[in-house]
């Protein structure tokens, strides 16, 4: 049997969107199958129907193993074989690593639950796939990416013959991108398919067979990676040639608009860091993922204590106890978790937007629900998000289009000075397009903006400068005119003598 996975004529419709339209994928055994698509093309739906999250809409068909496959939920696709990693991790935060292993098919003897086997079992399953936590410990108290080698070890415990990973690289570093990679590889030589979702090119053609493309619920085509390029895929994606995926706007360059000087954390993670930039510019934070660059900037916002540091708007000195005293002051920090501390799942695209711009939508001193609409309108067509109205629940968005919400939302507020970290995160290439331009127009309109940003390619595209951090210390800085991927590498890599 040539495919051990066959999905036909797969559609799924939401209220006021077709997410799916007769698509179709064909997974063989042993290989890393990529699906690819601009945000909110259907990838995430595709996946969570094969799980039984969602059910197909009447017509088409699953076969696994050659099998007519139909699983009404996670636990009867695990059962069968299936699983799957989530773009979105939503661990239960107070459950130990070894029932989260086991949660749903415990270890029984006699009827009750047998903690102590499940502990020695999970012990085993922890060891052999190189993780050093306890199974003890509860899921809180750990990394994003322990968090998903967890959802690997299950996945491998259930013996899987398909396994899904979406955007698994999103949150974790480097170094746990190759461990990944490591263990991909390992159960492709035990035959096992994996789907693999990213926005990532560079990943794609290091880990993967074969791609297929999707496009706005469409299934655009199927084709081994070796015979693409990334030029391809790209055409493949966007149905358009993209030729400038990094354009940068001409902007006049002019005073100092905001400083920080010698900014020392309180626990530490920022050893005594300055920065600053001026109207007109955009100022890049590189380093690699844990240099403390995250760090600098919560602490600038008072997200985190200082135990020394002194911050300037425009010149003048801002006392930062919490982030509204900075946000007031004319300075937006577009956070790298949007679950946490960047949207409201629950809340519509309408309610999102506005929240930080309130004052902004008043009419007679009352928070107006039209002058929302409208400004919420304004964004999701400028930053092309895909929704069919403002009144959509941000939870029902693709994962790619509730990041742009986030960016929205700050934007409304119409700050002077724009902190983002990490903005392009699981952003399609259209979309990325985009949000640099929107960067370009701002910095055009005096404004400054500061990207914090573990893509180099991305930072030589649109900055005018770059800082480099490591190990919570500044490392150095490059500007425009002699950026090189080398010289920005040793400085985050630089290690302290
Ligand atoms: N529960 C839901 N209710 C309503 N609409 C939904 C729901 N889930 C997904 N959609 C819509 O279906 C479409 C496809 O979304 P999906 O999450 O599959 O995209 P994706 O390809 O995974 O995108 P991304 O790259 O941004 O993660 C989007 O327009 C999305 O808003
Ligand atoms: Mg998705």
């Amino acid at each position: 049997m040539e495919y051990v996975l066959e999905m036909k004529n797969i559609s799924k419709t939401f209220p006021g969107v077709v997410a799916l339209d007769h698509v179709q994928l064909q997974v063989k055994p042993g290989e890393v199958h990529a699906l690819m698509g601009e945000n909110g093309a259907g990838k995430s739906t595709l996946m969570k129907i094969l799980m039984g999250i969602y059910s197909k809409d009447p017509g088409g068909e699953i076969l696994f193993d050659g099998k007519p496959y139909n699983a009404a939920n996670p636990k009867e696709a695990m059962d069968m074989g299936v699983a799957m990693i989530h773009q979105e991790l939503n661990p239960i935060l107070d459950m130990p690593v070894y029932e989260n292993i086991f949660v749903g098919r415990e270890i029984r003897k006699n009827g009750l639950v047998d903690k102590k086997a499940e502990i020695e079992e999970a012990q085993r399953l922890i060891e052999e796939c190189g993780l050093h936590v306890s199974p003890k410990e509860t899921l809180r108290n750990l990394t994003v990416a322990q968090c998903q080698l967890i959802e690997i070890i299950k996945a491998i415990s259930v013996n899987a013959k398909v396994i899904v990973m979406d955007e698994p690289t999103a949150a974790i570093t480097e170094r746990e991108v190759e461990l990944l990679f490591g263990h991909i590889r390992r159960l492709k030589e035990k035959g096992v398919a994996i789907i693999y979702i990213s926005h990532r090119m560079a990943e794609i053609f290091s880990i993967c067979d074969r791609v297929s493309v999707y496009r706005d619920g469409q299934y655009i085509g199927t084709d081994e990676t070796a015979n693409l390029d990334e030029a391809k895929l790209i055409r493949m994606m966007v149905g358009r040639e993209i030729t400038d995926v990094y354009p940068k706007l001409e902007a006049e360059i002019g005073d100092v608009m905001f400083e920080a000087k010698n900014i020392v954390r309180a626990d530490n993670k920022v050893k005594g860091v300055s920065l600053s930039v001026r109207r007109g510019e955009i100022l890049g934070i590189g380093g690699l993922v844990g240099a403390g660059r995250s760090e600098l900037v919560e602490g600038i916002f008072g997200i985190h204590p200082l135990s020394s540091g002194e911050i300037y708007v425009n010149g003048k000195q801002v006392k930062v106890n919490a982030p509204q005293d900075i946000i007031k002051e004319g300075v937006a920090l577009i956070t790298e978790d949007r679950k946490v501390t960047g949207l409201n799942l629950s809340g519509t695209v309408n309610d999102n937007i506005a929240m930080v711009a309130i004052k902004k939508l008043l009419k007679n001193g009352l928070y107006s629900k039209s002058l929302a609409q409208k400004a919420s309108e304004e964004y999701v067509e400028k930053l092309n998000i895909k929704t069919p109205s403002v009144n959509q629940i941000v939870g029902n968005l693709s994962g790619g289009n509730q990041q742009k919400i986030v960016i929205a939302k700050w934007l409304l507020n119409e700050p002077d000075v724009i902190i983002l970290d990490e903005p392009t995160r699981g952003i399609d290439v259209g979309a990325k397009r985009d949000i640099y331009l929107l960067l370009g127009q701002l910095v055009q309109q005096g404004k400054a903006v500061i990207m914090i940003s573990s893509e180099i390619p991305e930072l030589m595209g649109i900055c005018d400068r770059i800082m480099v951090m490591c190990e919570g210390n500044y490392s150095g800085e490059v500007k425009r005119e002699e950026f090189s991927q080398e010289r920005i590498m040793t400085l985050a890599s630089a290690i302290k003598v």
